[in-house]
C-alpha cells in the first residue's frame, strides 16, 4: 500500500501518470464520477483549512464516495491526549483512505507506520505539503505546457512555508529549473532545503530582497503569506508581514506570460487589483486541487478507469 507524505514519494513516471489522469479528469469528468461509490475518505484536520479540507471532499463527493472527519483538534479525541498512532489505528476501521493536517513535523508519517489505509499528508507544520504541490505542478504543465527549463520565483515566508519547500523538491527533477528567493533575511529557506537539495543537485538558485528586480526575469512568481501561527513573537510578525506586496505597478515590470501562483488564503501580499490580470491564475489554481486530488484518491486506491 502507499502512502503520500512527501512529494518525493511519486516517482517522476508516477507523477506525470498523475497529472495525465489529473487532466483526463478535467476533460470529462462524468466518466469518474461513480467510481469511488462505497468508498469513503477520513479527512482528519488537527489545523485550520479551507481548500485542502474542502476540495478533498469534493474530489471523494465527485467520485461517487463519501467522506466524514473532523475539522480541529478541539473536536477531535487529541484534546483528552489521544496519540496520532491510536487515532489512525481506529480510522482504519472507518474508511478506505484518509488525509491528515497536523501542526507538527512528521505527524502523517507517524500515522502511515501504524495505518492499514493510505494515509496522504494534508500540510504538516513547516514542513510538507505535498498534495499542494501537485496542485501546482498540475497548474504550471497545463497553463505553461511544460514543467522544464522555467525560473521561478518564491517569495514572501520561505523558512516556514511549507508549500515551498514542497514544491521545490519537486521542481528540481524537471531540467534546467532555476530559482529566485525573494524574501527577508529572517525568512530564508531553512539551511537543509539548501544544503541537501539546492546545492547538493547543483540547481541554479539566488537569495534577494528584491522583488521588483526579480521580476522581469520570471515565468513563475509563486506568492505566499507570512505564516503567523509558526512565529514565535508577535513583533516579528508584524515588522515582516507586508514586505512584499505584488499589485498593478509591479506587475507591469513582468513578462507577458509570467503566471503568478499563490496556494492561498491570501491575506495582504497580493493586491486585489492583480486579480483580473490574465497572470493572475491562483484561484484557477485552486480549481485544479480538485482535479489532482480525485486522481490522487483513484492511485492511491488502485481503481483504475479506461481514459
Ligand atoms: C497553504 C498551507 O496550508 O500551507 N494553504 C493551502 O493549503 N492552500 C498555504 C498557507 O496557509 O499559507
Amino acid at each position: 500500500m502507499k502512502h503520500l507524505i512527501s512529494p518525493l514519494d511519486l516517482s517522476p513516471d508516477e507523477l506525470s501518470d498523475l497529472l495525465a489522469l489529473a487532466e483526463d479528469i478535467y476533460s470529462s469528468p462524468e466518466k469518474y464520477s461513480h467510481c469511488c461509490q462505497g468508498k469513503k475518505l477520513a479527512t482528519l484536520f488537527y489545523e485550520p483549512s479551507t481548500r485542502t479540507r474542502l476540495s478533498f471532499e469534493a474530489a471523494m463527493l465527485n467520485l461517487g464516495g463519501s467522506v466524514l472527519g473532523f475539522s480541529s483538534a478541539d473536536s477531535s479525541s487529541a484534546a483528552k491526549g489521544e496519540s496520532v498512532a491510536d487515532t489512525i489505528r481506529v480510522i482504519s476501521f472507518y474508511a478506505d483512505i484518509c488525509a491528515m493536517r497536523h501542526p507538527k513535523e512528521g505527524a502523517p508519517l507517524v500515522a502511515s507506520m501504524h495505518s492499514s489505509i493510505p494515509v496522504i499528508n494534508a500540510g504538516d507544520g513547516g514542513h510538507n505539503h505535498p498534495t499542494q504541490t501537485l496542485t501546482d505542478l498540475l497548474t504550471i504543465k497545463n497553463l505553461k505546457g511544460h514543467l522544464d527549463g522555467l525560473t521561478i520565483g518564491f517569495c514572501g515566508d520561505l523558512k516556514f512555508g511549507r508549500t515551498v519547500h514542497s514544491l521545490i523538491n519537486a521542481m528540481v527533477r524537471y531540467p534546467n529549473t532555476r530559482f529566485i528567493l525573494i524574501s527577508p533575511k529572517e525568512l530564508q529557506i531553512p539551511a537543509y532545503l539548501k544544503e541537501e537539495t539546492l546545492d547538493a543537485l547543483h540547481i541554479p538558485y539566488e537569495e534577494t530582497t528584491n522583488l521588483e528586480a526579480a521580476l522581469p526575469k520570471l515565468d513563475i512568481l509563486y506568492m505566499t503569506r507570512v505564516q503567523k501561527e509558526r512565529f514565535f513573537n508577535e513583533e516579528d510578525y508584524i515588522r515582516l508581514k507586508d514586505t512584499f506586496i505584488l499589485d498593478k505597478q509591479k506587475m507591469q515590470l513582468a513578462k507577458d506570460d509570467m503566471l503568478v501562483l499563490h496556494p492561498l488564503p491570501r491575506v495582504n501580499e497580493i493586491s486585489t487589483d492583480v486579480d483580473d490580470d490574465p497572470r493572475a491564475v491562483y484561484f484557477k489554481q485552486a480549481n485544479f486541487g480538485v482535479y489532482v486530488r480525485m486522481a490522487l484518491i483513484l492511485t492511491l486506491l488502485g481503481i483504475k478507469v479506461e481514459k
